[in-house]
């Protein structure tokens, strides 16, 4: 039996890998009223089949979203191999609800994972546990078969993904949750323990998240970017639209802004964890502009200021009201996403010695001086910021980064 590596080397690539693309593709794109319109619309089990007669994305390239995950300037990807409707993306031998053997008559997930190794990318799998189609999952105590059936088709499926596609980095559970059965009875019914020890012996490099009723490796902060304890990974899911839907939503027009997903990423990055960004692919394949055009600009971004997030530490010093920071061996990275006007910043309590100040986006150096109360002024700034969302300064120190306590006289 293979050795399972230690926490600490299991999570060395998600720690370096920082920003991800979450991918929420299959048959409810073609409605297009997002991933969970058929509990919504409480759309009868074989209505919403008719829709797997149809889908067969024309468009679809794997290679083109791994291109634009690239482009962005991240490094993993997790796609839902199957959601809560039931349908695989992949090839299933235990279904035959699945892409390969409906219209599509094709392997998405193949096609994914082979595009994703070819370009560099961690290979991810979302799986959901429940599947609606199950009238013992609504009722597992008045139909136990039912609930049995699904049970038992979770394992085997993921047995699957576990085995048919070469090394899987992220084991992506969701859909843990089950009606009328407190939350720390989840990981019994399905069977999660002996479930994650097999994919652990399948895959001994493989990082688990925390929904299969159990803790694993990751903890999965949805829709919100919340530090877990230091020591402890986690990832930050979000999608660039309303929360409401993961899925192609055709008419959504409340997308966040570029300024707010850098932001996002760099909290993440600033409290060692992961920002995992959701694209929802149209039913033909391809990926709105909308999620195109905003992705391109943070990997502009992440271009000259990359170094400030990938393999991020937590710094222990802040930059108050003007941004964040973060932290990698001797270097600490102002984030300033709210510049001064005045041709100065100031910044407290840093203990070191600063060796220099640069601006990441520019290379331009920057002048440092010391005043009363632990301030250091960062002088002989461009009035203008020189880039309009996130400037980054980073400071190379004598040491790792320490802070002092605050004084005033
Ligand atoms: C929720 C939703 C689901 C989505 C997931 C992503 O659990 O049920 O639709 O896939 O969040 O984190």
């Amino acid at each position: 039996m293979s050795q399972i590596p230690s926490y600490e080397e299991r999570m060395k690539w998600f720690h370096e890998a920082r920003f991800g693309m979450f991918i929420h593709w299959g048959l409810y794109a073609i409605p297009s009223r997002g991933e969970w319109v058929m509990y919504q619309e409480q759309i009868p089990v074989s209505e919403y089949a008719e829709l797997a007669k149809q889908f067969n994305p024309s468009r679809f390239d794997a290679n083109s979203w791994v291109a634009l995950a690239k482009e962005a300037g991240m490094k993993y990807m997790v796609l839902t191999t199957r959601h809560h409707d039931g349908f695989c993306l992949f090839d299933s031998q235990v279904s035959d609800y699945t892409a390969p053997k409906t219209a599509a008559k094709r392997d998405f997930v193949r096609e994914y994972v082979e595009a994703a190794r070819a370009g560099g990318m961690k290979v991810g799998f979302y799986y959901s546990w429940l599947d609606w189609r199950f009238p013992g999952y609504f009722d597992h105590k008045g139909k136990p078969d039912s609930a049995k059936a699904m049970v038992r088709q979770a394992h085997d499926q993921v047995q699957e993904l576990m085995t048919s596609y070469g090394k899987i980095d992220v084991l992506w559970y969701d859909g843990q949750w089950v009606p009328n059965l407190e939350a720390d009875k989840w990981a019994e019914f399905w069977g999660a323990q002996e479930m994650n020890a097999k994919v652990r012996e399948l895959q001994p490099h493989i990082l688990i998240n925390n929904r299969s009723g159990l803790a694993e490796d990751l903890d999965t902060p949805e829709q919100h970017v919340t530090a877990s304890e230091a020591g402890r990974g986690w990832e930050s899911c979000m999608t660039m639209g309303d929360s409401c839907g993961w899925g192609y939503i055709a008419n959504n027009p409340n997308f966040k802004t570029v300024p707010q997903l850098i932001q996002n990423l760099v909290t993440a990055a600033a409290g060692a964890g992961n920002y995992l960004l959701n694209c929802g692919p149209k039913s033909d394949g391809t990926i709105r502009e909308e999620e195109q055009s905003r992705l391109k600009a943070i990997g502009e971004w992440m271009k000259k200021n990359g170094e400030s997030i990938y393999g991020s530490e937590r710094c222990p010093f802040g930059a108050g009201i003007i941004g964040t920071a973060t932290a990698k061996g001797n270097n600490a990275y102002l984030h300033i996403f709210r510049w001064p006007i005045q041709g100065e910043a100031c910044v407290v309590n840093i203990k070191n010695e600063i060796k220099s100040a640069t601006i990441l986006q520019t290379g331009r150096k920057v002048e440092v001086a010391r005043a009363s109360n632990n301030r250091v002024y960062l002088k002989g700034i461009p009035v203008e910021p020189p880039h309009p969302y996130d400037t980054v300064i980073k400071l190379e120190l004598d040491g790792g980064p320490e802070a002092t306590s605050p004084a005033r006289e």
